[in-house]
């Protein structure tokens, strides 16, 4: 949380190959960004665009984990089946302890909208005082499913900020 705003510290990482080329508008990163703004719980104090390349992401990663310290990074594209599709290796290879909740919910929500939800292969999980979770690439799938997580987050977040008050008081 940032001092004095009451907000949590928030990354947006767009991965795609095109887009880091500058070859495609980054139209997910943004979609997210606003949802997350229009709670007035987040502030997004780093965004980036990589290629889907495993080393890049996870350089990303760790270093808004382990520098910056940002309380959520959100990561938008790569999670589906194409050969190039390795966020969730990415992810995982940096990840210390899995939080597979957010991912879970967001699959098994997502398929009530479309069959396709089962192919993403996004993963959550934690690294220090992080927790970081895949989103899948479209605007829409994107918006879709940040809306599913969004209800857990502010309490996640707290706890994972070492809150030591009982859970479901
Ligand atoms: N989830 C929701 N809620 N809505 C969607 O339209 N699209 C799916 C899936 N998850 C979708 C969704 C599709 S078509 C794919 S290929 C996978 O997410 C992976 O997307 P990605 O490779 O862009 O990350």
């Amino acid at each position: 949380m940032r001092p004095g705003t009451g907000k949590f510290n928030t990354a947006i990482l767009t991965i795609s190959d095109r887009g880091s080329r500058g070859e495609r508008e980054d139209l997910s990163g943004p979609a997210l960004k606003k949802i997350l703004d229009d709670t007035g719980n987040f502030d997004i104090v780093r965004e980036a665009i990589v290629s889907d390349e495993p080393d890049e992401i996870e350089s990303v990663l760790i270093d808004w984990c382990d520098k910056e310290r940002v309380a959520l990074i959100l990561t938008t594209g790569g999670t589906g089946f194409s050969p190039r599709d390795l966020a969730p290796e990415a992810t995982s290879a940096v990840i210390e302890r899995p939080a597979p909740g957010f991912a879970e919910a967001m699959r098994a929500e997502s398929l009530k909208i479309t069959p396709h939800a089962m192919i993403s292969r996004a993963v959550s999980g934690i690294r220090k005082a992080t927790l970081i979770i895949n989103f899948p690439g479209s605007p829409k799938a994107a918006r879709e499913c940040l809306e599913v997580v969004l209800p857990a987050l502010p309490h996640a977040l707290e706890k994972l900020a070492g809150d030591p008050s009982d859970c479901g008081s």
